[in-house]
């Protein structure tokens, strides 16, 4: 499916910067489907971890205290594109943000991740959780997203984010990271009714949530449904594909969204069917499969396994090549990695394959991508 028309203009309302295609015009044209000048690029997490200004910044605030304060947390956002020349600058934050809005206590303890210290176990738990409008519960996220945008004008995409309602519900009954949080499945399977309920409430919450950082600026926003691999399909298709599918219908016609999960090779035509216009993909699926698989009607990102980052450029080339050979030059291609960048990332190596990308991805003059055909 080669792209229809020449990639001549970026989208109607872009203001063009210095070149034809912003970082904003380009991304948002894959969003759409549309051809575009090159392969949009940007890499989940790129905004904390493994940048020095980042490091810099974090020895004098924690992680809660710069994504609660606007100013921090729009900077973080833009140093990426700064630093690496990505397309999308992902709102510097973290899924558990919305926890504050529902009155749940937690911390964020560096190295082990999101620690809630009284699990919601209970249908009380759940009877105690309040939804309350985003300006009320998380206004500083929201001012973040208005500072962020305006600060980036079209160098690059703002995207905006929330955790999955199950993968917020691992988090809430486990109380912390685990291999395949045994309470959440626990209480999935002994109280369907109590689980239900609490995965009504995060989904009310992120509906809410996710267009309200819409709303405010963001350009397309990324649903983290990170752990929902350690279900079946079957177990999927009853307790989380419903309230998926609540989600990405609240979202349509006003922002393109995409779903991220890991682990999921198993369940990419379940997820698939949840209406999302856009997949996240982890490094385990080969693209093109995973994109037949979804359907070539859906825009892709991915899928550079993180860890290849580690290896010397002479390695991290060709591996990045494999993946835009897989994508064959179809618009509706975001270039990513699998997952979370490495901490122990070299900047400058991901830099060196923003740049790449950009010159690998570039379209030919008639339209058709210099990608080589998918294998
Ligand atoms: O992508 C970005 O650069 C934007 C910011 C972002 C953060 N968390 C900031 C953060 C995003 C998109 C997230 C998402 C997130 N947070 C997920 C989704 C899936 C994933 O793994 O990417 C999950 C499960 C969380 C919960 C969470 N927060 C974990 C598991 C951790 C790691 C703990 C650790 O130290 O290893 C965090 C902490 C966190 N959130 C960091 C960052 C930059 C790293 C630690 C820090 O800087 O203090």
């Amino acid at each position: 499916m080669a792209p229809a028309d020449p990639p001549a203009a970026p989208p109607a309302g872009c203001d063009l910067g210095s070149g034809p295609w912003s970082g904003a015009a380009r991304l948002l044209a894959a969003c759409a489907h549309r051809p575009h000048d090159t392969t949009p690029v940007w890499f989940m997490r790129q905004a904390g971890r493994s940048l020095p200004a980042y490091r810099r910044l974090r020895e004098r605030h924690d992680l809660l205290a710069i994504a609660r304060t606007p100013e921090l947390a729009a900077a973080v956002t833009r140093m990426p594109v700064d630093a690496l020349g990505v397309d999308g600058a992902v709102l510097f934050s973290d899924i558990t943000l919305p926890l504050l809005g529902l009155g749940v206590p937690f911390e964020i303890r560096p190295g082990v991740g999101p620690v809630v210290a009284d699990p919601i176990r209970t249908a009380a738990d759940v009877a105690r959780l309040r939804v309350v409008d985003p300006e009320e519960g998380t206004p500083f996220v929201l001012e973040a997203v208005r500072q962020a945008r305006a600060d980036l004008g079209d160098r690059a995409a703002l995207i905006g984010f929330a955790g999955g309602p199950f993968t917020l519900a691992c988090y809430l009954v486990d109380g912390r990271g685990s291999r395949d949080f045994p309470r959440t499945r626990g209480l999935m399977h002994a109280e369907p009714a109590t689980f239900a309920a609490l995965m009504a409430v995060l989904t009310d919450t992120t509906c809410r949530y996710l267009r309200a950082q819409a709303g405010a600026g963001a350009q397309a926003v990324q649903l983290f449904e990170s752990w929902v691999g350690i279900l079946g399909a079957a177990d999927f298709d009853r307790h989380v594909a419903p309230h998926l599918t609540r989600i990405f219908r609240s979202l349509r016609g006003r922002v393109p969204a995409i779903l991220f999960a890991t682990g999921a090779a198993h369940l990419l035509r379940p997820l698939a069917q949840v209406g999302s216009p856009g997949l996240s993909l982890d490094w385990r699926v080969p693209l093109d499969d995973a994109w037949a698989a979804v359907g070539h009607d859906r825009f892709v990102q991915g899928n550079l396994d993180p860890a290849v980052c580690l290896a010397p450029w002479a390695v991290v080339r060709p591996a990045a090549r494999d993946v835009l050979d897989r994508a064959g030059g179809r618009p509706g291609h975001i270039f990513n990695l699998g997952h979370g960048v490495d901490p122990a990332t070299d900047p400058d190596r991901l830099r060196q394959l923003v740049e790449w990308v950009h010159r690998a991805g570039r379209a030919g003059a008639d339209g058709t991508a210099a990608a080589q055909p998918v294998r």
